[in-house]
């Protein structure tokens, strides 16, 4: 559906069940895909099945992100790599956990971005960026305040980075998935008492799947959408929209 022959994708968290959904389609359209994770035993059947190439680092760890970006003229970046924290109120939150989800989810994705639009001002030849936020960025969860805190900063990041990197040509937007379940929310939001009164609030009234995420990620990498830059796309099945 897309072409992206001759595009160097970045797509941290590839060994993720979001990230590995973008690094199948990516590569399905054409793209050379870089696949990257914290763990190179994770990357591997991702990396196998597709034939992406595997890229992993630390991204809580600004010289493993320099030392691994390097001079690669990537032309896009997914930053889907993330941390779900814990499930706690503001008055028992571990401090600890807030730390981790700002490190790995605003402050890693941070750090790509400055590494990797580098290597895409100097190539100039513009691209594009997709931050993988989520609904909690966009209202309040109860129980994720950490999370919910990373993932507003990393909009922010979108925001002012769409700003900056326009005038090089470089889009920059969020998406801001509701539940997928994935080994990051099942623990969570496949229990009964959290999943029914969460889906009676969302007009379609299911989570999404792995691949209803990748879909927009992609178009928003793609030339179609040339225009589109520092949005925030909530795709929640209209949780957000009450
Ligand atoms: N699942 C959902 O319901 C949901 C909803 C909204 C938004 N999101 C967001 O969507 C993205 C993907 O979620 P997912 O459920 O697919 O996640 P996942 O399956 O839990 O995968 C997480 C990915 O992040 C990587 N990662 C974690 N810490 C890292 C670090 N320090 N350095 C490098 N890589 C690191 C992991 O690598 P290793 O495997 O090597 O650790 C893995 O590839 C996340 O940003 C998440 O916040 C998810």
């Amino acid at each position: 559906m897309y072409d992206f022959a001759n595009r160097t994708i970045l797509v941290t968290g590839a060994s993720g069940g979001i990230g590995g959904a973008v690094v199948r389609m990516l590569v399905k359209s054409g793209a050379e895909v870089l696949a990257s994770g914290a763990s190179p035993e994770k990357l591997t059947p991702i990396v196998t099945e597709t034939g992406a190439r595997p890229l992993p680092f630390d991204l809580t760890s600004e010289s493993a992100v320099r030392d691994a970006l390097g001079d690669i003229p990537v032309w896009g970046v997914v930053n889907c790599a993330g941390f779900g924290g814990e499930i706690a109120s503001p008055a028992d939150t571990d401090i600890a956990v807030f730390d981790q989800a700002i490190a790995v989810n605003t402050r890693g994705a941070l750090l790509v971005t400055k590494y990797a639009s580098r290597n895409m001002i100097a190539a100039g030849k513009g691209g594009a960026i997709v931050n993988v936020s989520s609904q909690a960025a966009l209202v309040g969860l109860a129980g994720h305040i950490s999370y919910a805190a990373s993932k507003a900063g990393l909009d922010s990041i979108t925001r002012v980075s769409a700003l900056e990197l326009g005038p090089h040509g470089i889009r920059v937007n969020s998406v801001n998935p509701t539940v997928v379940m994935t080994p990051m929310s099942a623990f969570y939001w496949g229990r009964e008492e959290i999943q029914k009164p969460f889906l009676d609030q969302m007009p379609l009234g299911r989570y999404a799947t792995e691949e209803e995420i990748a879909a927009p990620i992609v178009f928003l990498l793609s030339d179609g959408a040339a225009m589109i830059s520092g949005v925030c796309l909530p795709i929640d099945g209209g949780y957000t929209s009450r």
